[in-house]
């Protein structure tokens, strides 16, 4: 096969996206331009996105950066090979702002229309940017996903667990807003944190050492709402010191979630090739270094991509086409946007023991 090359379009949530990916004749690929225009500061005065807001950024923005992305990469859209989007999951007017231009622009050149899963997107990134071969131990972890996934090829998931409240990057945009920290909250977290002491609150561990490789944040948010309640008002030293104790239990609940999914791994999909994080959650030094450790006790590598290509980008999304435009899983112009759209549908049987 010659080489291919796409454009990927990301408008699923509050960041808009466009990004230009090439793959030669063996399948290596070349990031060519990847343009991405944040709203985070459309969205920080209400701590949290609002929908009409994003809908209404996307539209605004997206034709100039696809013309952007295209000029970086120095080539016009007769030269491309097809035209990725993220079809979903997100929020419904961002998803339409996107595949309608996406759709529009597979009309007119009349290239395949590949309508992307954003979460496919994240979980295939490590094949992007360290060509890691199936099957791998993903964790996903965003701001609206936390799931453990044995990736057994494209299109081919197998869910092993995930979070039955929230997950992990809403957990930490929470307890954000709780200590009067920005959004989002990860990022904010992280850095406060450095400074603190992570004994101080004993924070709970839910879930520890259930056979499941399931999370519960919940508990965790409520227990860190008690203890900055009970000690208000706060200094710069107890929010340091909750944020530190927040993000581990984090980590420890993360690896022993993680540790319980490596053993269900072979059941599912045989020896993994290697530990994959990925999602804008992956960003976090302190989950990416436990996270490193574990894989490293079992033996396998760990991957996660670098910073910016963690959090929502177009990259993704286009690498995602690529890889589906390869196998022949191009769609037609009646793609539907999904705000709902697993990645994986089949639990897998969680051995005994
Ligand atoms: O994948 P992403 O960019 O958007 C989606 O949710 O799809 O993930 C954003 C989430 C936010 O909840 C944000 O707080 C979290 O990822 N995040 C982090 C860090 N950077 C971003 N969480 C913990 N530590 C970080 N350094
Ligand atoms: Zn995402």
């Amino acid at each position: 096969m010659q080489q291919k090359t796409v454009l990927g379009i990301e408008t699923t949530c509050d960041e808009t996206a466009a990004a230009i990916v090439s793959a030669d004749a063996d399948g290596v690929p070349e990031i060519r331009a990847n343009e991405v225009l944040s709203q985070i500061a459309e969205h920080a005065a209400y701590g949290g996105v609002v929908p009409e807001i994003a809908a209404r950024a996307h539209v605004e923005v997206l034709d100039r950066l696809i013309d952007r992305a295209l000029g970086r990469a120095g080539i016009g859209l007769g030269d491309l090979d097809g035209i990725a989007v993220a079809a979903g999951p997100g929020l419904i007017g961002g998803v339409l702002v996107g595949l309608v231009t996406a759709k529009t622009l597979a009309l007119v050149t009349r290239k395949p229309l590949l309508a992307v899963n954003h979460l496919e997107a994240h979980a295939l990134t490590a094949r992007l940017t360290d060509g890691v071969a199936f099957p791998y131990l993903l964790l996903l972890a965003s701001g609206g996903h936390t799931q453990l996934i044995a990736v057994r090829g494209v299109g081919d998931y197998v869910r092993l667990g995930g979070t039955i409240d929230d997950a992990i990057g809403e957990a930490f945009d929470k307890a954000a807003k709780l200590l009067g920290l920005g959004y989002p909250g990860g990022p904010e977290v992280e850095r406060m944190a450095e400074a603190g002491d992570p004994e101080r609150f004993g924070l709970p561990r839910p879930m520890l050492g259930r056979r499941e490789a399931d999370f519960s944040l919940s508990g965790l948010k409520t227990a860190l709402r008690i203890e900055a309640e009970r000690i208000a008002p706060l200094s710069e030293r107890d929010v340091a010191d909750l944020c530190a104790g927040f993000q581990a239990a984090v980590v420890d609940v993360t690896v022993d979630r993680a540790r319980v999914a490596l053993r269900a791994f072979s059941a599912a999909a045989g020896r993994p090739t290697a530990l994959v994080a990925a999602g804008g959650v992956a960003a976090n030094g302190a989950i990416r270094r436990a996270l490193a450790a574990l894989a490293g006790e079992a033996g396998l590598g760990f991957v996660a991509p670098p910073l910016p290509l963690c959090g929502d980008n177009g990259a993704m999304i286009a690498w995602a086409g690529l890889e589906r435009l390869r196998l022949g899983l191009v769609d037609d112009l009646t793609a539907p946007a999904r705000p709902r759209w697993p990645l994986a549908s089949e639990a897998a049987a969680v051995p005994a023991g």
